[in-house]
């Protein structure tokens, strides 16, 4: 537990005291309560004005999000007053910006190319980085052409990656979204719940003499990854006689904490290290990634790394105007805190994107779902909205009829690629007019008038007209491969870094996950052990004793 105070700059002002908070306060007035569809009719130059290319030919129209040019320039103002440059340099350069731990905050690191410097502490991290980066490929080479084989001497064909968290959301996500790059007789499979059911179907197929484990925890001590993994080992010492040497053969680690690992069991030399710098929902490229590199392999995850690096650079260097991930966090800002809105829906119009969404809610709720402030007071304004979503076209056979006609806005963000890696008769095109469709239904609408000139009865025209003025960004990409990927991680990343400052809160820390950790390990024994104590409030107690009684106790 850490008594130090920690040491920081200087107290920034209140952010609704900024004279730039308030200029958005009077604008939300006036231009937020514009229509699309008059800006797009006032400005002919609306779309290329509000569209920034970035690197791969990331492609943002931000055109349709509720925006003028004195909105725009507004959110810049308040971008430049609240220090997202100047916060961006600190991080890259490994001050302990994470100031409740007391950490540098370097996921860029992980991807740095291999002659650049970075100090923590009065160290270069990048040749750790790397030593790391070269024995995980080793690794990974040596399973995937069949060298590394299991106790028995079979090569390994069934992977299975036992984490929580950032240690399984981001290596799941990317086994999906780089499901085209992998190699398809090696099967990845993820565990994370604790609940039994996880592991038994995901390994209900595995032959033991096969299968890799792979326990990622960056403490070591997550109640669900010991529990999965103490199971994985019966499992497997099971399916092999018994013999614990095979434990050697078929389970490998990836944390930071060394002395934990041994004292499970395996051999540190099977362990992968990352750093207290990389914060879990960070990992996916640190060692973390080690399934992904499994599965695609080396090379083409330093091509993730790559694509990361260029989005970390873009991200580092571009002015504010023009620079991605800077934009879309202050776009956020717009619809959180000035036009009211709670959610943000990410949809991805790519099947393999399938759990980006799943994952970003790690990343930007876990991040900015804070109320407290750096200087460790309460916010009174809105911080992170509540991310969810997935890919099109499904959701458009089911939620989408509330963001075109609920009550809530709901802003999103759509991902589309220009080429698909199935180019099966016109499916790409049948997928991309339809995302781009339900944009332009969102911002334009159809009026009372349009829907009663189509013929509409006059008691059926209100059910059937849309408002419109519903903000989206819309992403165009060229096609997913490992480097795109990594881009649009990035992205993500900074943008959730752009809003954290903003709203100055601490992006890199996760105090709400304790308490009821905390209260888990209290409630364990009392389910299967002598009667408890009613220590609980009655509802808890009450729930309590039912469990027990249907398990007989
Ligand atoms: O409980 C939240 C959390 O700490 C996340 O931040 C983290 O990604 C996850 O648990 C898993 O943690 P670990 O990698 O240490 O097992």
């Amino acid at each position: 537990m850490t008594t130090m105070q920690p040491h920081t700059t200087e107290i920034a002002p209140r952010l609704d005291t900024r004279p730039e908070w308030k200029a958005l306060q009077q604008l939300a007035q006036t231009d937020g309560a514009l229509h699309l569809r008059d800006l797009f009719k006032g400005d002919s130059g609306r779309a290329a004005r509000f569209s920034t290319e970035g690197p791969g030919g990331l492609f943002m129209d931000y055109s349709k999000q509720r925006i003028t040019p004195s909105v725009f320039d507004a959110l810049l103002a308040l971008a430049r007053a609240c220090g997202v440059a100047q916060r961006a340099a600190a991080m890259f350069r490994g001050d302990k910006i994470n100031i409740t731990e007391q950490r540098a905050v370097l996921h860029t690191a992980l991807r740095a190319p291999r002659g650049a410097t970075i100090l923590v502490d009065g160290r270069n991290i990048v040749p750790d980085v790397h030593e790391v980066l070269d024995r995980m490929a080793a690794f990974s080479s040596a399973v995937r052409d069949g060298q590394w084989r299991g106790h028995t001497g079979k090569p390994i064909r069934y992977i299975v990656n036992i984490g929580i968290g950032g240690s399984d959301l981001g290596p799941a996500m990317a086994y999906d979204a780089l499901l085209p790059f992998t190699k398809r007789d090696l099967s990845v499979r993820f565990v994370s719940n604790v609940d039994a059911t996880d592991f038994a179907e995901k390994t209900r197929d595995c032959d033991p003499a096969q299968t890799l484990f792979i326990v990622c925890s960056k403490t070591f001590t997550t109640l669900e990854t010991m529990a999965n993994a103490n199971t994985a080992r019966e499992w497997l010492l099971r399916g092999l006689g018994g013999d614990a040497a095979a434990v050697a053969r078929h389970f490998v680690a990836v944390s930071t904490n060394a002395e934990k690992v041994s004292a499970f069991g395996i051999d540190t030399a099977n362990m992968f290290g990352f750093w207290d710098w990389v914060g879990g929902r960070y990992s996916m490229d640190s060692a973390i990634g080690l399934s992904t590199m499994l599965a695609i392999g080396p090379d083409l995850f330093r091509d993730m790394l790559r694509g990361f690096h260029e989005m970390d650079e873009h991200f580092r260097t571009a002015p504010l105007e023009s620079n991605l991930p800077a934009i879309m966090g202050l776009l956020g800002i717009w619809n959180v805190n000035f036009l009211g809105a709670q959610t943000l829906a990410v949809l991805p119009y790519d099947q393999y994107l399938d759990r980006f969404s799943a994952y970003l809610q790690q990343l930007e709720m876990e991040s900015n779902g804070k109320h407290v402030t750096l200087d460790a007071t309460r916010v009174s304004w809105s911080t992170c909205p509540a991310v969810w979503g997935q890919p099109g076209t499904n959701g458009q056979h089911a939620f989408y009829q509330m963001i075109h006609q609920g009550t809530p806005l709901v802003p999103c963000d759509f991902i589309a690629f220009c080429a698909s890696h199935n180019p099966i008769g016109n499916h790409q095109d049948l997928l991309v007019a339809n995302v781009l469709a339900q944009a332009e239904a969102l911002a334009f609408g159809k009026s009372l008038q349009e829907v009663e000139q189509e013929g509409s009865a006059a008691w059926l025209a209100p059910h059937r007209q849309f408002d419109g003025n519903r903000p989206t960004t819309t992403i165009l990409c060229p096609k997913l491969d490992p480097a795109a990927l990594g881009r649009l991680i990035a992205l993500y990343e900074h943008k959730v870094f752009t809003q954290g400052t903003i709203w100055n809160i601490n992006s890199f820390d996760q105090w709400g996950v304790e308490l009821g950790k905390v209260l888990a390990q209290r409630i364990i024994p009392e389910l299967s052990g002598a009667t408890p104590k009613p220590t609980h409030d009655s509802s808890t107690q009450q729930l309590i004793a039912r469990y027990r009684a249907a398990r007989g106790l």
